[in-house]
């Protein structure tokens, strides 16, 4: 079981757009995969057309001890979620108090360790966090192996990355050794416009190859599909963004 987390305090910059459709990438390459909304927005939770009667668990009974991973999981297939709601914002607030507050997470996935052997097993488990570095962020750094960051070529996209990889790197020391940046995702990309071009260069200037080769284009298709309840695979699969998206998950597989 891989374990990845998306993050960028900064909003907007595609975070649930490749949580999602890396999640139909890899079912498509015949993985089994756990999307975690750690989002009290919720975009993957309305990405994947969950019902308001399925959200009676949520991943803030999780947090809370009320219920197990299993428990919480939603089953989609090869997609299982388990989903977020406005709530999550209450329970984050409430967490603070606890002194092992980072580490929630965490120690559910290994208090359901003996339970998830026994299910169909997931290759991948993709966590989805709100732009912020604030605790729920903190807890996916601390259970995750890996962190992707999708990053906009757009101006001011580079203004807090600093922030961000010390945040990582501050996380990787006191919470998870185990944790690896393992890259950065261009994202939102338009070849025809100067500044996404000069972004793009001097993230591969900066970065290396920490900076995926595959480029994420801005493509409609990418911002209607959630609003069918599918991911890009499902609702356009000869679009740029699932082409884009499919090489993404190739690319993350040979590294
Ligand atoms: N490659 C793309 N092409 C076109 N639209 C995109 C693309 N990627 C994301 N979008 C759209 O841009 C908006 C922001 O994307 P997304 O919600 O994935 O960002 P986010 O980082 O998760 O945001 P937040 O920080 O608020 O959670 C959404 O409306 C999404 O549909
Ligand atoms: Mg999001």
């Amino acid at each position: 079981m891989k374990t990845i987390a998306v993050v960028n305090q900064k909003g907007g910059v595609g975070k649930s757009t490749t949580c999602m459709n890396l999640a139909g990438g890899f079912v498509r390459l015949g993985a089994r995969v756990l999307l975690i909304d750690l989002d009290p927005q919720a975009h993957l939770t309305y990405g994947l057309a969950i019902q308001a009667h399925e959200l009676d668990h949520t991943i803030s009974d999780v947090l809370t001890g009320k219920k197990t991973i299993t428990e919480a999981m939603l089953v989609r297939g090869s997609i299982n979620i388990i989903p977020s709601s406005f709530k999550l914002d209450e329970t984050a607030k409430r967490l603070l108090a606890l002194e092992d507050r980072n580490l929630i997470l965490k120690n559910a996935f290994e208090e359901a360790e003996p339970e998830l052997k026994k299910s169909k097993e997931i290759h991948y488990v993709i966590i989805d966090t709100p732009p912020s570095l604030g605790l729920l962020t903190q807890n996916a750094l601390a259970f995750a192996q890996e962190v992707f960051i999708p990053v906009q070529t757009e101006f001011l996209s580079l203004h807090g990355l600093g922030r961000l990889i010390e945040a990582i790197g501050i996380a990787k020391e006191k919470l998870n050794p185990k944790l690896k940046l393992s890259g950065l995702i261009a994202t939102l990309y338009d070849d025809r416009r100067k500044l996404n071009r000069e972004i793009k260069a001097q993230l591969k200037k900066r970065f290396r190859e920490l900076l995926f080769n595959t480029v994420i284009r801005e493509d409609t298709a990418l911002a209607q599909a959630p609003g069918s309840g599918q991911n890009i695979f499902e609702f356009a699969p000869k679009s740029h963004g699932a082409e884009d998206y499919m090489n993404l998950c190739q690319e993350i597989i040979e590294r």
